[in-house]
């Protein structure tokens, strides 16, 4: 075999690998999605909660995360995804977008709102700190499938508490679709770089478990 062909059937089976990963996140995304309570459901302040929620969850730490993924990262082409994606956050100021829907939709978060997330977000902070590489490129790959899907529901609690700026929500509904794909795209190139064999499949997920319940908590918290 030449280093091309070797190279060529590692990079498959990467990705034969990385394909079960992909649909347990997107089982993942669409049982979240399906567990929402309809926003006609819910009580203005309830409304408020899961916007202010997010907000806390999103605004001050999407970056940081995003840069642990670069840093543990091993593989140029995750590099090079992920700082794409870091550009874009930094230079669009997405963070500063997101304050403008949260102010416009009355919903700017307060102490308890923090208070409530506070347990599972340090969890995830935690997992974070530990830089393994694959772990958290996935992580981010189910945080960005997520966000795109969560955005037209996002957008209609903000409508409901009568906003009009939906600035965040337009940008994160298109955007993310390209970058989740891409993100799938490095976690093959991290998983080729992995001595075989791989780790489990529950153990490469463990991010995903912990931010998975920390978005549960943004949107069932009472
Ligand atoms: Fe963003």
């Amino acid at each position: 075999m030449t280093p091309e062909q070797q190279q060529s059937t590692l990079v498959t089976s990467g990705r034969s690998r990385t394909a079960p990963l992909q649909e347990h996140i997107d089982r993942a995304i669409e049982d979240l999605l399906a567990s929402f309570p309809e926003p006609d459901q819910l009580a203005p302040d309830e409304r408020r909660g899961i916007i202010a929620r997010y907000t806390v969850v999103l605004e001050g730490n999407f970056i940081y995360w995003m840069t642990a993924a670069y840093l543990s990262g091993a593989s140029g082409e995750a590099h090079s995804i992920i700082q794409d994606n870091l550009l874009e956050e930094v230079r669009d100021n997405h963070p500063g977008m997101l304050r403008k829907f949260a102010i416009a939709a009355h919903a700017v978060p307060t102490d308890s709102d923090a208070l409530a997330v506070y347990r599972n977000l340090h969890n995830v902070r935690l997992f974070v700190g530990r830089l393994a590489g694959p772990k958290i490129v996935l992580m981010m790959a189910f945080f960005e499938g997520f966000i795109t899907r969560f955005m037209p529901y996002l957008a209609e609690l903000a409508r409901r508490q009568g906003s009009a700026e939906y600035e965040y929500t337009d940008v994160h509904g298109v955007c993310d679709v390209v970058h989740t794909q891409e993100l799938f795209r490095a976690v093959d190139a991290e998983l080729t770089l992995m001595p075989a064999p791989l780790p489990p499949a529950t153990e490469l997920l463990e991010g995903v478990g912990l931010l998975r319940t920390l978005i549960e908590n943004i949107v069932h918290h009472s």
